[in-house]
């Protein structure tokens, strides 16, 4: 099979990864791809928002399946245009995208299924967003209602960061995405987010984990896309999975089947879990990142053939070939992150980096110039590690940590520290 993996982070480098090691897979392109996917597959510089250039280059290519990593593409429709041109697809349609795309969207969603979620009102004038927040109080969420690449959410402490956030956002620092706010109840509890395939009728749960979202250590500063992350989720037991799956999973997929836009392709569900009750935060419509890279790592090359099941609405047939395994994630960031950072800076140290079933440094924000590997996003390398116990994986991630040699760059050495032991630094 000739495969085309749309993005370039480190979720696209963990999928690439993943599937590259299943025998089906023929010729594998990722567009447009980093440093480290072209030492694995053939990188394609095509427009991915763009689906009439995604759908001529997959035909000149003989590509049988294409796989949509991020949630612009297809918030866009690039999943649509591709299955209009008879393509096999793996990602929701741009009608189904919505329950990531827009919050007011989803909190909809939820209100029809019934979903346990946090109470909210929408608003398009700042005046009237101000003078709930007044009657709230703090804590309180603020959130931007389109996309805003993880940064369009303001948990706000106090009714002035609250203010100051609503203003910012009717202000256009969050370009379109904050024509509209979304004011949430502030939910308490622990985060773990939670992974299910859906083909429109079947669903597969593939695996948990918990993210730290905070840029600082003992997860404080700012919200990032993902500081470092690890699976499975202690939380997330089989009672826990089980709520979710009738509470809220269920219920939201039976509401978008009756809407007509039935979803297919992968929902990331983030939770927040107080008492044994999970309450929906929100939905993605693609793999976390950098959760992806821990549940690739878990998975290997199985994925491919449940991805392709997934697209082909054959996930009836299929089960999921867990190892009692833990992977763990380490984000290495560029100084400076999530706020301005500089591009270009030389990454050394990557070469005799192990690279098995056990450890893999994913790129996410890399480039090549001359022969030297440069840092050219924010979240730039994503090191894993997987073993028996999640220690053993945590070991594994910071081994390879310590040897990558950037001193442009930061990570947190405290990923995991909720669910390790003690305390491994
Ligand atoms: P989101 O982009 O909706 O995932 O929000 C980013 C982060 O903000 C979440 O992972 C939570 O840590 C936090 N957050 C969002 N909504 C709430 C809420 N209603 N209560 C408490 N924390 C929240
Ligand atoms: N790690 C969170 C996300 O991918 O949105």
């Amino acid at each position: 099979m000739n495969i085309l993996i749309l993005g370039s982070g480190g979720r696209e480098h963990s999928l690439a990864w993943a599937v590259k090691q299943n025998p089906k897979c023929d010729r594998l392109i990722v567009a447009p791809g980093n440093a480290g996917i072209a030492e694995i597959a053939e990188c394609a510089q095509i427009d991915i928002l763009d689906g009439q250039a995604v759908a001529t280059f997959a035909e000149e290519n003989a590509v049988d399946f294409v796989i949509i990593g991020p949630e612009a593409p297809l918030a866009a429709g690039v999943a649509d245009v591709l299955r209009d041109a008879g393509l096999s697809v793996f990602g929701p349609s741009a009608a189904a995208a919505q329950l990531e795309a827009s919050k007011s969207f989803t909190k909809a969603i939820c209100d029809a299924a019934s979903a346990p979620t946090a109470a909210y009102a929408h608003f398009t004038h700042a005046d009237d967003a101000s003078d709930y927040v007044k009657t709230q109080g703090a804590p309180i969420v603020i959130k931007a209602d389109g996309l805003a690449a993880g940064k369009g959410v303001v948990v706000a402490m106090t009714e002035a960061e609250a203010l100051a956030a609503i203003e910012d956002m009717f202000d256009g620092s969050f370009g379109d995405a904050g024509a509209e706010v979304v004011i949430e109840e502030f939910m308490t509890g622990e985060e773990a987010s939670f992974f299910v395939l859906s083909d429109g009728e079947t669903l597969l749960p593939i695996g948990t984990a918990q993210d730290h979202k905070r840029v600082g250590e003992g997860d404080t500063g700012p919200n990032t896309g993902g500081m470092g992350a690890y699976s499975p989720a202690p939380i997330m037991t089989e009672a826990v999975i089980t709520k979710t799956m009738e509470q809220i999973v269920r219920p939201t997929m039976a509401a978008m089947a009756a809407r007509g836009t039935p979803f297919e392709g992968v929902l990331f569900v983030g939770l927040m879990i107080e008492d044994g009750q999970p309450r929906l935060v929100e939905y993605n419509v693609r793999f976390g990142d950098p959760e992806c890279q821990c549940l690739m790592m878990r998975l290997g090359g199985q994925v491919l053939d449940l991805l392709q099941a997934c697209a082909e609405k054959r996930l009836s047939e299929m089960q999921v070939n867990w190892a009692d395994d833990h992977a763990l994630t380490v984000v290495l960031a560029a100084n400076g992150y999530p706020g301005s950072y500089e591009k270009g800076s030389v990454i050394s140290g990557l070469n005799n980096l192990p690279d098995d079933s056990h450890h893999m440094t994913f790129h996410a924000g890399t480039s090549t110039d001359a022969q030297a590997i440069i840092a050219t996003g924010g979240r730039v390398l994503a090191a894993t590690g997987r073993g028996d116990t999640l220690a053993q994986a945590h070991a594994r991630a910071y081994a390879q940590v310590d040897q990558i040699d950037w001193p442009q760059g930061f990570c947190r050495r405290d990923i995991g520290w909720r669910a390790l032991p003690v305390s491994s630094g």
